[in-house]
């Protein structure tokens, strides 16, 4: 079944960018390893700050003990639909600059301008992507062997579009089926001019 979403751009976008949003049922077609080298050589060449890039990845496929241990990281709520997903990776980054003991402010932009690149390959191959911050980070970090300098920060589930609301608990159905997407206006976050702190 295709749920349509409506975006209502107050000016003209890439068809990509207007067309992406996050699903929390996924088509049953698996995600090949392939793909999944595909969308990781895409984050690869995202810009970064003195080309640190300093975003890590954990990734597993439906199926798999991987996929497995990375779904048992994620809080209720989300467990409670990412098992959809053919595809569960951990975004983790890493705090310090290379080779110095100084944290490196800029990389979590970093991680989120790897993530772009990362949603736009997937979405030019009707792969959908929902990104999480539902995660428990010290278990994650623990059961991955991450170090004190990485802080893990997300999950992230992938599938095909086209998966069956009615495999959601109502509620979520509801939010999935619902057609018109919100955002602030423009004015509210840019200014040509002093910052407004208008909320
Ligand atoms: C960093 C980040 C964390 C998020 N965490 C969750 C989450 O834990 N669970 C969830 O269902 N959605 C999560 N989302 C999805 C957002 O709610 C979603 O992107 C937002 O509502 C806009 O909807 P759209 O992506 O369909 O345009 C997260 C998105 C981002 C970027």
């Amino acid at each position: 079944m295709k749920v349509n979403k409506t975006t209502p751009t107050d000016y003209p976008i890439l068809d990509s960018i207007k067309n992406r949003w996050s699903p929390r049922v996924f088509a049953n077609t698996p995600i090949t390893e392939h793909q999944v080298k595909i969308l990781l050589e895409a984050g690869r060449w995202a810009p970064s700050a003195s080309n640190i890039q300093p975003w890590r990845v954990i990734w597993g496929l439906k199926g798999t003990e991987m996929y497995d241990r990375i779904f048992n990281c994620l809080d209720e709520f989300n467990s409670s639909w990412a098992g959809n997903s053919q595809l569960l990776w951990i975004n983790a980054y890493k705090k310090t600059m290379n080779n110095r003991d100084v944290d490196n402010f800029h990389a979590l932009h970093d991680l989120g301008l790897f993530m772009g690149n990362v949603i736009q390959q997937a979405n030019s191959m009707e792969i959908a992507v929902h990104q999480m911050a539902g995660v428990d980070f010290k278990k994650a970090q623990k059961e991955f062997g991450f170090t004190d300098n990485y802080h893990v920060t997300t999950a992230i589930a992938f599938g095909y579009f086209g998966g069956n609301p009615e495999d959601l608990p109502e509620d979520l159905r509801k939010q999935e089926l619902k057609e018109n997407r919100k955002r602030m206006s423009q004015d509210e976050f840019a200014f040509n001019g002093n910052f407004k702190n208008n909320k």
